[in-house]
């Protein structure tokens, strides 16, 4: 019965999904992404450094790193928190600044830190917490609705630059567990890509965010 319901399921989504083929094909655009300017970027983030380094690698386990970020989400983050769509308390200090920068000055910021490589973490070698945290990350939990982390960030953390999710390899624990509760608690709300992360945390328990967290610390590409 569970199988049959399943197919059902794949077999209007393939329905579904040509359906909108035919619609959309005149519409179709090529993704184009420009790449910022990393040098007049490197002109703009004097008020960042005391946070998040010099070269995007910030040294507490709170701040989170942006060094090695794709381009397209670091855009899209920064434009949410000049909006005031994103909240942080710390991040409200610059927030002033931010409204004074064009959108194409926020992408110049953007291929700055993209520029730089992300430094490696080391996740704490706790046995039952890394077997978990590996389990969870590779391939999700179908009975708790949690999808595997590899489809959409990347067997090695690394993201994907074109669709604009977030390279989450060796990002601080502090952050990855504070943002996966922020989803979860639905504080974490802006655009329409949190609603995506705000559906998968929904499901986490506490302790699996914990394993989620060190697991994503640990990785590196
Ligand atoms: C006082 C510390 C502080 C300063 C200064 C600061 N930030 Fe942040 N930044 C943070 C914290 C903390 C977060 C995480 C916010 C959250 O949890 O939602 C953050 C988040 C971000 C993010 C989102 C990262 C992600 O992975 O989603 C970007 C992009 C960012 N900051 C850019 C900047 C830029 C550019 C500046 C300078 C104009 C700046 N920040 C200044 C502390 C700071
Ligand atoms: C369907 C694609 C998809 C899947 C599956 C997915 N994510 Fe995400 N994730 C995203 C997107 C898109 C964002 C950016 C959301 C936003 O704009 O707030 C994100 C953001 C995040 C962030 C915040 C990164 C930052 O720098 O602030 C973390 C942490 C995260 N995901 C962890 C996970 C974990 C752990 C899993 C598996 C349990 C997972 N994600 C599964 C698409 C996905």
């Amino acid at each position: 019965m569970k199988h049959s319901l399943i197919l059902i399921a794949f077999f209007s989504f393939s329905i579904g999904l040509s359906a909108a083929d035919d619609k959309s094909k005149e519409m179709q655009m090529p993704e184009i992404f420009i790449s910022g300017d990393a040098d007049k970027g490197s002109q703009l983030v004097e008020s960042c450094v005391a946070c998040h380094g010099v070269d995007g690698n910030s040294i507490s386990t709170d701040w989170p790193k942006l060094a090695g970020q794709n381009q397209k989400y670091l855009l899209e983050q920064l434009k949410h928190f000049r909006d005031e769509e994103r909240n942080n308390v710390l991040m409200m200090a610059v927030i002033p600044y931010l409204k004074t920068l064009s959108d194409k000055d926020l992408l110049d910021i953007a291929a700055f830190y993209s520029s730089y490589n992300a430094t490696v973490g080391q996740a704490r070698n706790d046995e039952e917490l890394l077997s978990l945290g590996t389990q969870l990350y590779r391939f999700g939990n179908m009975k708790e609705q949690i999808p595997a982390c590899t489809s959409c960030h990347g067997v090695y953390g690394q993201g994907n630059n074109l669709a604009g999710y977030p390279a989450i390899a060796g990002q601080q624990i502090g952050y990855l567990t504070s943002s996966l509760k922020a989803y979860r608690s639905k504080e974490r709300n802006a655009g329409e890509s949190s609603l995506v992360m705000q559906s998968i945390a929904e499901n986490l328990t506490d302790n699996e965010i914990d394993a989620l967290a060190n697991y994503m610390h640990g990785l590196y590409q």
